[in-house]
């Protein structure tokens, strides 16, 4: 087989699918109600329903699903006891404007057992808005502008942040940024401290935060090295700069997230994806001295205070859907997904030695990245050297064998997969490498 049949296969199985992406393009850019758009092209994959780590579309093809609602259901699609908890709130109401019942306070404690560092948290609807608000806090509290990332991280929609942010073009400044964005912005090169070491010395008294991914998330699944995350630690606090930790999608990563994993607290941290159950529940949270700005019943003569609204940041459906995931998230789970992950990337490692290809994986817990370089991927510059398309190719043959991550060749194991899955998934991977020309 060459690219070229496995794309006539993905458009043969996919007759509806190709239809509707048709249909739904006259309205929809991308024909896609709100996301990315994964699998534009030749049709996207129109997903009908799903259940456990299954998917299936409008044609009835099943997949083994590692993209999981965008990072979402770690606990796989339809959890009884979300579903549960959903209906219930449902019956009596989804949204209120007005604090409601415990929810509220049920959901912060438990995200403050699994993040200490979280002492107050404030929900929003989506990780890009929490760290949006998690910038503006840490302006206002130190009176600085810039607010720094790291070159390849993720951090949502935000204009300043989508720069260099792993799916552009590396050099490219997207299109519609505002006066000043480019210059409020301060790059990092990830796990180089002695560049980032400079770059922060000298522009400290300006930087109100460092906002970064202690595990990269779309720059491949890939974790910074414990050293460059204790030094963040340190020279932010020498120099009052917040640092504050992306765990938007790192919050599953074992019962401390990756602030647990590293043993480093940061000031401020966000979150969201699977603390919302597959609903759209984020959150900023952190210092009391920080967030404390947004209670105006509290005047301080040193701080400000905030207004930060969110029509739907927290509301009741989201919250219980949120509480329902994170109180099955146990150690014993949190173990079987680390298991799971490990088996996949071992897995994936040895095929790659048996056939002699340039594939590697990356990650660490129910997180994997798969690559396809001779550089061994540790950041984000050797993330680039990664053939892009070809990983993009592997995807689309992956599909064609009922198996489906992002076209990045991101993966997520929920806790429904047991090994027998992985094995499926390590099977159709040896056969698209063959269906893809990549192994003779
Ligand atoms: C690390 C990280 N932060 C923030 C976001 C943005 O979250 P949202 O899409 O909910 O705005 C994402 C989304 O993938 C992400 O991966």
């Amino acid at each position: 087989m060459s690219f070229r049949d496995v794309m006539k296969e993905f458009v043969e199985r996919g007759p509806k699918c190709r239809a509707e992406t048709e249909r739904a393009s006259e309205h929809l850019p991308l024909g896609s109600p709100g996301g990315l758009g994964m699998f534009v092209m030749p049709h996207e994959l129109y997903v009908e329903r799903g259940e456990g780590c299954h998917v299936w579309d409008l044609d009835g093809n099943k997949y083994l699903d590692f993209f999981c609602g965008d990072w979402t259901a770690a606990l796989g699609h339809c959890n009884p006891q979300i579903v549960a908890a959903i209906t219930d709130q449902l019956t009596r109401g989804t949204t209120f404007g007005l604090a409601s019942g415990d929810l509220g306070p049920e959901l912060a404690g438990l995200i403050h057992d699994r993040l200490p560092s979280v002492e107050m948290i404030r929900f929003t609807s989506s990780g890009t808005e929490a760290n949006q608000n998690a910038l503006r806090m840490a302006r206002a509290f130190t009176g600085r502008k810039k607010v720094a990332k790291l070159s390849g991280g993720y951090h949502g929609s935000t204009d300043e942040l989508t720069i260099q942010n792993a799916i552009n073009k590396p050099d490219d400044i997207p299109a519609g940024m505002p006066v000043g964005a480019r210059e409020s912005l301060v790059l990092l090169p990830p796990n180089d401290i002695a560049a980032c070491e400079e770059i922060i010395e000298r522009e400290k008294d300006d930087l109100a935060g460092v906002l970064f991914e202690p595990v990269m998330g779309v720059a491949g699944f890939i974790p910074n090295t414990q050293e460059y995350v204790d030094f963040m630690r340190e020279i932010t606090a020498k120099h009052g700069i917040l640092l504050i930790f992306d765990e938007v999608v790192t919050i599953p990563m074992g019962t401390g997230g990756a602030q647990g994993y590293y043993g480093v607290q940061p000031d401020l941290t966000t979150t969201g994806k699977v603390m919302g159950g597959g609903t759209p529940l984020a959150a900023y949270g952190g210092r009391k001295d920080v967030m404390g700005m947004l209670d105006f019943r509290v005047k301080s003569p040193e701080l400000p205070n905030m207004m930060i609204g969110s029509t739907y940041g927290g509301m009741p459906l989201c919250l219980a859907a949120g509480i329902a995931a994170m109180k099955q998230l146990t150690p014993e789970v949190h173990a079987h997904l680390d298991k799971t992950g490990d088996y996949m990337r071992d897995g994936i490692n040895r095929l790659a030695a048996k056939l002699g290809v340039s594939l590697q994986a990356t990650g660490v817990s129910q997180f994997t990245g798969i690559h396809w370089t001779e550089s061994k991927v540790v950041d984000y510059p050797s993330f680039l050297t990664s053939d892009r398309d070809v990983i993009r190719n592997i995807m689309y043959a992956l599909a064609t064998h009922g198996v489906i991550g992002t076209p990045m060749g991101q993966f997520l194991n929920t806790t429904p997969m047991t090994s027998a899955d992985i094995d499926f998934f390590l099977e159709a991977l040896e056969q698209s490498l063959r269906d893809v020309d990549l192994v003779s």
